[in-house]
């Protein structure tokens, strides 16, 4: 078996995060997203993984994971122009693919228990194409399948008008090599895409043996803030508390927290888990880290309190009041104005989101 990541796409509803980088290396409790991706290809056996970069700052993927040594895996990179379609990237992949089937994992799904077994099940049936399917309340936003009534998949249907069903397909496709073919043979759809979902949809009508499975436990696409939120939320649930760093005072920590090495967190702090601190961080006296919050790497948290949040690298935060459900991209300065005219000063990027 092979593995293809996507890694392309403009991730339009995550800007401004999206303008200095692909959506797929946002971290999720201190992770980049499609690394989860490549470590649950890898724990499922597939080391042999191509990276379809997209046309935002593909240097930045290849600069994080190299030739994938550090993680037991060995990528290739394939470039993809601009974002044509789902379809059309995997298309792109039909050389390094040869004979060999195949999974393709869109770099921004996250699959709580992973894909293994479902790769064993693969192998095991002789099907042409396996999707995955998730039962999600909204199906209106996904592509959705069809059955008949013997529970066999008719349709795929891209977000219908009246779903058929709620199951979505989630972003995990187990392919063979026979949906090169179908990959030729597509249109650009209305969004000016080659559509995956057309492509197994002309297996389906030429007679071939595609299969579906169930998700068991969550799967999350992480197309948007909220959804990204949501997703560090689900991962720090299962956080297995650990200090690494210095920890000053007695009742500083509570519940499930990990601080990493180099970490200072000052008597008088207050961090209640699951929450998880990075490395060479610095939580002030009097700061409160509330449950499901990420702090990354080389953060001054000096005043102020923060929950269900993600900040990233090299921040510094020292401020009067308290922030909720916010992603906070590396490098970003949040401060009180301590002394002059009342009022808030914003030096911020494009397609930011500010609510104060
Ligand atoms: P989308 O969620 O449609 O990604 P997007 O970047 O278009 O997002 P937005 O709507 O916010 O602009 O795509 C799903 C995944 O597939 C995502 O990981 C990006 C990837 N992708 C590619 O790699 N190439 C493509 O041509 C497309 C359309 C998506």
């Amino acid at each position: 078996m092979k593995g293809i990541i996507l890694h392309g796409g403009h991730g339009t509803r995550l800007r401004p995060l999206t303008h200095t980088g692909p959506k797929q290396l946002i971290p999720v409790a201190n992770k980049p997203i499609s690394q989860y991706v490549l470590e649950d290809l890898r724990n499922s056996g597939i080391r042999d993984i191509a990276i379809i970069l997209g046309d935002v700052l593909p240097e930045k993927v290849k600069q994080f994971y190299g030739k994938g040594q550090e993680l037991g895996v060995d990528i290739t990179y394939i470039q993809q122009d601009r974002p044509a379609g789902i379809a059309q990237a995997v298309g792109l992949a039909e050389n390094f693919i040869k004979d060999s089937p195949f999974v393709v994992y869109l770099g921004d799904n996250l699959l709580k228990g992973g894909i293994s077994k479902f790769v064993k099940e693969f192998q095991q049936q002789n099907y042409d194409a396996m999707i995955l399917l998730c039962q999600v309340e909204n199906p209106q936003q996904f592509g959705v399948a069809k059955f008949n009534e013997n529970d066999k998949l008719v349709k795929l249907m891209e977000k219908p008008k009246e779903p058929p069903s709620n199951y979505a397909l989630t972003g995990i496709y187990f392919l063979t090599p026979k949906i090169f073919t179908m990959v030729r043979r597509l249109k650009p759809s209305w969004r000016g895409e080659l559509e995956i979902t057309e492509a197994l949809q002309l297996l389906i009508d030429n007679g071939y043996n595609v299969g579906y499975k169930f998700v068991e436990g969550w799967w999350k696409d992480t197309g948007t803030v909220e959804d990204i939120i949501e997703a560090n939320r689900l991962i720090l649930d299962d956080l297995n508390p650990k200090i690494e760093g210095t920890v000053e005072g007695k009742n500083c920590v509570q519940g499930r927290v990990v601080i990493g090495d180099g970490s200072v967190v000052n008597r008088g702090a207050l961090i209640r888990g699951p929450a998880l601190i990075g490395k060479n961080t610095m939580i002030g006296g009097g700061v409160y880290v509330g449950p499901y919050t990420s702090i990354g790497n080389n953060v001054k948290l000096k005043k102020g309190e923060i929950e269900n949040s993600i900040v990233m690298d090299d921040c510094l935060i020292e401020i009067n009041g308290k922030l909720i459900d916010s992603l906070i991209g590396p490098s970003t300065e949040i401060t009180t104005n301590m002394k002059g005219p009342k009022g808030h000063k914003l030096i911020v990027g494009e397609s930011s989101r500010i609510v104060l």
